[in-house]
């Protein structure tokens, strides 16, 4: 009788929990992954009633709740603990002692990885890089980031949560000093090692580029955005202006300003640097390509592995707001309004692809989907909308302040303005560098007091491994090109178990919707663990190579398209650690798979008749 009565008041207290957080956010079913969030939160799990609540309060199907719940990393059905330690176990804090932190979490808290305290109050988990390579090993405390983490700082953070010290506070202490803004409770330090004239410059007043677009008429606005030649920054290096003019174009009541700051790809710190930097330059880029493309809403998607920074974001918006550089006639410009809202991700890689990304602001699963339509044409609730890069908006802030022309004479002929580099691994000075399009690699190793350098991963796990034959290469669209990820790595790596790390990483991470990505990721995987076992045969470098052509070609996204490239770009560059150890082949070897019958499904969707086609 008594647990009876127990049970119901707990679900009283979820149920009245649960109206308040839809009633807050507007019952709206494009909300739902801030209602799911705000609900894991409170709960520690979106359990199995409380999506019926919300499925009942929203009035969706309950499969839409729980599909969204079972996609993403941060949300879960089952019961976590009140605080959960997410440990960065990616490549970079590997390297930089990522076993022995974890076995003092471990030893603290007397449960091993993956699981929940007896008490149920503290779950410690592994997570992907959490972009904090830079002061790495790493771990996310609920929303709190704690940096640079030793055996007795582990010990201390679990004494201190038993205690019942929330998060916040400890990480506040830890990090005392760090960030000028108090709003910023954590240890992290934005460790800017190199400034260029672009981005990382502290020029511009809020509103001073503004203005100068609204002078203009927003074709002018487009024009100068050509005409400095700006590409995305995100990675794709499609041009901007060109982005913009065909949203712009495309008609349509409504159409939408998404800022991609997802900032997934191992390796890859930069946006971090300027959302905490330099906000004020990346809503003037926003507002600006509002104002160009016709648009009063703009939307930042922000990781959830970047919570800390929510705060902070939403008083410099507020902030805005109040100086009128967002909101009702943006500077007093009859018939321009515009503003931005934030939206949180909830631990997703794919939710940086920008379909994916869009799938994700409207409280969907963050699945890719199918392009054409292009976002320019069909993108946000069905609007036109474009998707940028967090740098991508700061270079076209700066462009319309000081003119496509001072922007289009620093960089390369083919490659226009800076690139922020994020430098991780073996290298005494790891941090974040805007260096000019057309800078070495040779040269940006030397500025990160990198030596003996045997290998380096340019842009993240989907980017390339190369060695030392490429350091003379260049950083820009036509030959390096990167979203921004360097990783370094000395003699005593074993290059090969870094491809099989990431390769881990991208079968973790994908969506599972089409094959090639699904099964050929895990094939290629254990065909690589084989090589690196000494079990492999000359022919296993073959299949590699012919399997990862075939997930590039055959998937259905650009993750897909990318994920052979850890073991891709070691083959090509890298042969000899292969062929070192394969044995001779056995006769009649039979790699007990068939690739056309495997691929069936994954060609059919891809419309072609075969792997090999
Ligand atoms: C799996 C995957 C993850 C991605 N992650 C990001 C990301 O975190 N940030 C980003 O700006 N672009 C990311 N992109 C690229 C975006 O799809 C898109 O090209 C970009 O946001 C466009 O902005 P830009 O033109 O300013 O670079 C990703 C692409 C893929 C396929
Ligand atoms: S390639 Fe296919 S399975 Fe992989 S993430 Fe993209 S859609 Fe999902
Ligand atoms: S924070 Fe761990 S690899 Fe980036």
């Amino acid at each position: 009788m008594l647990f009876i009565d127990k049970h119901l008041a707990m679900s009283k207290n979820l149920q009245s929990a649960i109206q308040e957080i839809c009633d807050k956010h507007g019952k709206d079913r494009t909300r739902m992954m801030d209602i799911v969030r705000d609900v894991q939160g409170e709960f520690g799990c979106v359990s199995s009633e409380a999506m019926d609540l919300i499925a009942k309060e929203v009035s969706v199907h309950r499969v839409e709740v729980e599909s969204v719940v079972t996609f993403y990393a941060f949300l879960s059905e089952k019961p976590k603990g009140k605080v959960v330690i997410r440990l960065c176990d990616d490549i970079i804090d590997r390297m930089q002692g990522y076993e022995r932190v974890a076995r003092a979490f471990c030893e603290a808290l007397g449960v091993e990885v993956g699981q929940t305290t007896p008490d149920g109050k503290i779950t410690l988990e592994r997570t992907a890089c959490i972009g904090m390579c830079d002061q790495a090993p790493a771990a996310l405390v609920n929303n709190e980031v704690f940096t640079n983490l030793t055996r007795d700082a582990a010990y201390e953070i679990v004494e201190k949560l038993q205690h019942g010290i929330p998060p916040e506070k400890i990480a506040r202490r830890l990090g005392d000093g760090n960030n000028a803004d108090p709003l910023v409770n954590s240890m992290v330090n934005n460790n800017i090692r190199k400034r260029g004239p672009v981005v990382l410059h502290w020029d511009l007043a809020p509103g001073d580029a503004m203005k100068k677009a609204l002078a203009m008429s927003p074709m002018e606005v487009i024009r100068d955005v050509k005409t400095a030649r700006l590409r995305g920054r995100g990675g794709a290096g499609f041009p901007a202006g060109m982005k913009w003019e065909f949203t712009r174009g495309a008609g349509g009541e409504k159409r939408y300003v998404i800022c991609n700051a997802d900032e997934g790809e191992p390796g890859t710190f930069k946006d971090r640097v300027i959302l905490t930097e330099l906000p004020d330059l990346l809503f003037e880029g926003m507002a600006i390509a509002g104002y160009a493309i016709g648009s009063d809403t703009g939307i930042l998607y922000l990781r959830g592995e970047y919570a800390y920074l929510r705060a902070y974001l939403e008083f410099k918006l507020a902030q805005r707001r109040k100086q009128g550089l967002l909101g009702k006639k943006v500077c007093g410009k009859k018939d321009f309004d515009f503003d931005i809202r934030i939206q949180m991700g909830a631990g997703a890689y794919i939710c940086g692809e920008e379909t994916s990304l869009i799938s994700s602001c409207e409280g969907l699963r963050g699945d890719p989907k199918n392009r054409p339509p292009f976002p320019g044409q069909k993108g946000y609730m069905g609007c036109p909308s474009i998707v940028n890069n967090v740098e991508t908006f700061c270079c076209a802030a700066r462009i319309l302040d000081k003119g496509p022309g001072w922007f289009a004479q620093t960089g390369s002929t083919g490659s226009a303005g800076t690139k922020l580099l994020s430098i991780s691994g073996d290298c005494n000075l790891p941090g974040v560098y805007e260096v000019e399009f057309g800078t070495t690699l040779k040269e940006v190793l030397e500025m990160a007091g990198a030596s003996n350098t045997v290998a380096v991963q340019v842009g993240g796990p989907s980017g390339q491994m190369v060695g030392p034959a490429d350091y003379g290469r260049r950083i820009c669209y036509d030959d390096l090109a990167t979203g921004g990820s360097m990783m370094v790595f000395g003699p005593d790596r074993n290059i090969l178990e870094v491809a099989d790390k990431f390769m881990e990483f991208f079968i973790e991470e994908s969506c599972g919707y089409c094959t090639p990505c699904r099964v050929g990721n895990v094939l290629l995987r254990e065909r690589l663990q084989k090589i690196i076992e000494g079990k492999g045969e000359p022919a296993d470098l073959d299949y590699l190579q012919e399997l990862g052509e075939t997930v590039k070609r055959a998937s259905r996204c650009g993750l897909g398209q990318t994920s052979p490239n850890p073991i891709l770009s070691t083959l090509k560059n890298f042969r000899p650690l292969y062929t070192a150890l394969v044995k001779e082949e056995k006769s009649g070897f039979n790699p007990g798979f068939d690739l056309e019958e495997e691929l069936t499904d994954a060609l059919a969707i891809a419309g072609r008749k075969s792997a090999h086609a």
